[in-house]
């Protein structure tokens, strides 16, 4: 299945916040509908909101109504600002923007073949995404042995990409499909429940077996042998730091346990995740609403008055990654030196 489509000139999505109680698909006709769409989590996890910029830039070129070729750019460049100003952390919205933007910069002919272009652009970003994901299961599968229990946190299948496989639920995949026994453990992932909501739906789905705990639960669970290995997903890795994780809220405190109980940590993620620019000093941590935290069943749960704080990522060192699972192939330490390999 597909998270995101391009359907009769216009943005379709799974809204994931009806998820798995409803399937509903919302269509989106304006850039401002689809950045929305982003921000308000219809669509999530980094790959997947890395093609909906995309395509989102598509509908922006498809709806300009620029006459020349400089006000067409223009048009692009308002628009990608206001796709990449909707979460911060994921590096996956940065890097669509800045590859529809040069196509626009560089492709030849008229006006028409311009948006032409720019929309076949995005739909094959869409396509690779799911040939990247695939080659991601083909080689994490390889560590994953016939009887394994895998932990993950937050929700790196299909929904969190353009469709298919996934990031971290990838390996499970292929080796499910190899006909190991593979099974999972699931952390909730407090506030918005992806574990719980949508890696516990995708695995059920797809017949692997799977429990979902609380987040606090993990530490027991590690330290009663219930856990074999850990994969996680990633929205931003700094390479320049030598490899520190970005990714959904609890993912370092996995790490750490996985530390503790000498537990294999692996972090799987497509080469757009990697980020060879910015420093780790430059990340930046979303925080979302109060509200996220605070309201349970429609009811505000917290004492008034109390604060809250919702950062909606956290980061892993290198130290704690056993190995990156990438399209190019299983990355080990040292990572400096290994994740050159990921540039050209
Ligand atoms: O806030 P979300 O749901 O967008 O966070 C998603 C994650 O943290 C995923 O682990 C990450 O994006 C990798 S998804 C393949």
């Amino acid at each position: 299945m597909k998270t995101v489509m391009w359907e009769n000139n216009k943005v379709v999505m799974i809204d994931q916040n009806k998820l798995p109680n409803e399937l509903e698909y919302v269509t989106m006709s304006s850039v401002h509908d689809v950045a929305n769409g982003i921000k308000e989590m219809k669509v999530r996890g980094a790959p997947a909101i890395g093609v909906t910029a995309a395509l989102g830039l598509a509908l922006a070129a498809y709806n300009s109504k620029a006459t020349a070729r400089h006000e067409f750019i223009k048009d692009l460049e308002k628009a990608a600002e206001i796709i990449t100003g909707t979460r911060p952390t994921a590096v996956n919205l940065f890097w669509a923007a800045e590859i529809i933007l040069t196509e626009a910069n560089s492709v030849k002919g008229t006006l028409e073949e311009a948006r032409e272009a720019i929309i076949k652009k995005a739909l094959n970003m869409v396509e690779e995404d799911v040939q990247i994901n695939r080659k991601i299961g083909e080689f994490g599968a390889n560590l994953i042995e016939d009887g394994d229990t895998i932990g993950t946190v937050c929700n790196a299948g299909w929904l969190a990409t353009a469709g298919e496989y996934g990031t971290a639920l990838s390996p499970i995949k292929v080796a499910h499909e190899q006909g190991k026994k593979v099974n999972v453990i699931a952390m909730e992932t407090r506030p918005k429940l992806q574990g719980a909501r949508l890696t516990a739906f995708e695995l059920m789905n797809d017949g692997i077996p799977v429990k979902v705990i609380v987040d606090g639960a993990l530490g027991h669970c590690m330290s009663k042998g219930m856990v074999d290995k850990f994969i996680c997903g990633a929205d931003r890795i700094i390479v320049k730091s030598g490899g520190h994780v970005a990714n959904k809220i609890g993912t370092y405190m996995a790490s750490v346990l996985a530390d503790k109980h000498k537990i294999p940590f692996y972090v799987a993620a497509p080469s757009s995740t990697f980020d060879f620019d910015k420093d780790l000093s430059e990340l930046i941590i979303e925080e979302r609403s109060k509200s996220e935290v605070g309201v349970i069943n429609g009811k505000w749960i917290i004492p008034k008055g109390a604060n809250v704080f919702n950062p909606a990522f956290d980061v892993t060192p290198p130290n704690l990654v056993k190995a990156f699972i990438t399209e190019e192939g299983v990355i080990s330490p040292p990572f400096r030196e290994q994740l050159k390999i990921l540039r050209c």
